[in-house]
This record gives structure tokens, C-alpha cells and sequence, in this order.
């Protein structure tokens, strides 16, 4: 039976290196990209093609929407619905990064905060509500991205980065323990590393930098093996990465 994939934020960094590795899964019939934006999404069909060929590339649909509110999210779910029906095999979130402050949180204003968990928080959170019971009918899998900033960054001047990243840490795991006996699988995947194309580019960091090809790859893996509910998954090194790509799980 051919499955039905979902990304939202397919368009981003992390996002449209997962679309990539679905489309090269042969189980895998459609892989549903939502973006804020037509253009984006257009420009990352014509990458795929370029990359994967035109086969793998007709397999994307792209949905535009903005889940970062009530409405913007069951819009977002009514396209999804008419495009693929309402059952989805597997989602990976992979949106927003929250904003990074420089400045001191005493002199940082609440809508410099509000700003970061519109990006990094509500867009998750409303996209879950309603993706989540589709892949329920499905009993398929979830998979929440969620970054480092809270464990790795908590110094003077990473307020917006690390209190937004928090609450979507935060988030998935409690939405995971929600829904732990509801019938689908639940994974967060916490990359503890900066994600890029090519991180050979990179200057010379206190981070470590690891390929968002491969951050593709071990998110898919994940999703398809299911051996990891309501489990939160760290990623810090290739060597994680690696044996995540291949097992769907680290020991
Ligand atoms: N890159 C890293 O180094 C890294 C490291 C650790 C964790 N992460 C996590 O991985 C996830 C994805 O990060 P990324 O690097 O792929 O980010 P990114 O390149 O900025 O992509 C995020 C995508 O989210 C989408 N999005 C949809 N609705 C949004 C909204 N309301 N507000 C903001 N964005 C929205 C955007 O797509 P449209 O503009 O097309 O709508 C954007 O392409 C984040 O949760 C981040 O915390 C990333």
C-alpha cells in the first residue's frame, strides 16, 4: 500500500531536505509541502526536479497556508483534506526558527517575544491540532523537530532564541504524552547542532554543523520505522545522525 507524507515548513532548511528523502522512499505515493508562500514553493518544485527528477518531483503537493492561528491552521487542514483526504501516514514539523535577541531581556519588549513564538511556537502548535487527527485515522507518525536553543544557549542575550524554544520543546512533549495511547506513533527530534546544506562551508563555530540532507534522512527514517513513541531523540553528532538514518532510533 503506498503511503501519504506530510511536511510542513517543507520549504525551509530542515523541511525541504525531509520532502527530499520521502520522495525517495518507494512506499511513499505523495508528499503533501505546506508553505506560507506559492513562490517558495515553486522554487523548491524546480529543485526537486533539477535533483530527483521529474517522476519524484510530481509526487509534491504543495498546500499554502499559515498555521500560526486557529484559523490559518483549519484552512490550512480543509486544503489538505481536498488534496489527499483525511488520512496521512506520516508528518514531520519542521517549522519556524524562533528569532535570535541580542539584546538583554530587561530591556527586551513582550512583542520582541510574542514575535519569536508566533514563529517558533504557535505555527507547531496549531499544525498539530489539526494534521495530528489525520494521521490518527492513519495510525501513522508524527515526528516534532524542536532545536538546542534551551539546553545549549542559555546565556546573556539568547532570550528570544532559547524562551521560544522552550515552549516548543515544551509543547511536544506534552502533546506526545497527550496522545501516547491514541494509536500513532509521537517523536520528537531535538537537533542539538546547527543544520545546513554544506557544512564544509561553515566558519569555525562552537557548534557543531551537520547536513541538512542527513537531518532529512534520519527524520524520515524515524517516521517510517516507528520505534520511537513519545520518545525525544537528541542529535548532537553525525555519529547519532547516522545511526538514526539506519535504525530509526539511537541506543
Ligand atoms: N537549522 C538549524 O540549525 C536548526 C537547528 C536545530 C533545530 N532546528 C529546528 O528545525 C526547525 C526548522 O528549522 P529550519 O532551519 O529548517 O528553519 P527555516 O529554514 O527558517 O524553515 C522554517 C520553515 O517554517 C515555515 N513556516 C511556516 N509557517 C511559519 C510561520 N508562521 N512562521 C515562521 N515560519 C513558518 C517557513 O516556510 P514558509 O516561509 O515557506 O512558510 C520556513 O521555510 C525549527 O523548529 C528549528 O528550531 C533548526
Amino acid at each position: 500500500m503506498t503511503k501519504i507524507a506530510i511536511v510542513l515548513g517543507g520549504t525551509g532548511t530542515v523541511g525541504s531536505a525531509t520532502t527530499a528523502a520521502f520522495l525517495k522512499e518507494s512506499s511513499v505515493s505523495k508528499v503533501v509541502v505546506t508553505s506560507r508562500s506559492q513562490e517558495k514553493l515553486d522554487k523548491l518544485a524546480q529543485e526537486l526536479k533539477s535533483g530527483l527528477g521529474d517522476d519524484a518531483a510530481s509526487k509534491v503537493i504543495g498546500i499554502v497556508g499559515n498555521p500560526n492561528c486557529e484559523a490559518g491552521a483549519k484552512d490550512m487542514q480543509a486544503k489538505v483534506i481536498a488534496a489527499v483526504g483525511d488520512k496521512i501516514d506520516f508528518a514531520v514539523s519542521a517549522m519556524g526558527f524562533g528569532w535570535f535577541s541580542h539584546e538583554p531581556l530587561a530591556t527586551t519588549s513582550a512583542a520582541k517575544i510574542d514575535e519569536a513564538l508566533k514563529i517558533q511556537l504557535y505555527p507547531a502548535f496549531e499544525a498539530w491540532k489539526v494534521i495530528m487527527p489525520l494521521v490518527r485515522n492513519a495510525g501513522g507518525s508524527y515526528v516534532f523537530v524542536t532545536g538546542g536553543g534551551p539546553d545549549m544557549f542559555l546565556g546573556p542575550g539568547t532570550g528570544g532564541l532559547t524562551i521560544a524554544g522552550s515552549t516548543s520543546t515544551a509543547f511536544a512533549k506534552v502533546a506526545m504524552k497527550e496522545t501516547a495511547g491514541d494509536g500513532f506513533i509521537s517523536t520528537e527530534v531535538s537537533f542539538q547542532a546547527g543544520i545546513c546544506r554544506d557544512p564544509g562551508v561553515m566558519p569555525p563555530s562552537p557548534i557543531t554543523w551537520l547536513a541538512s540532507a542527513d537531518a532529512g534522512s534520519a527524520l524520515v527514517s524515524v517516521a517510517l520505522k516507528r520505534k520511537a513513541h513519545v520518545k525525544t531523540i537528541v542529535i548532537k553528532t553525525q555519529e547519532v545522525m547516522t545511526e538514526l538514518i539506519a535504525n530509526g532510533i539511537n541506543s
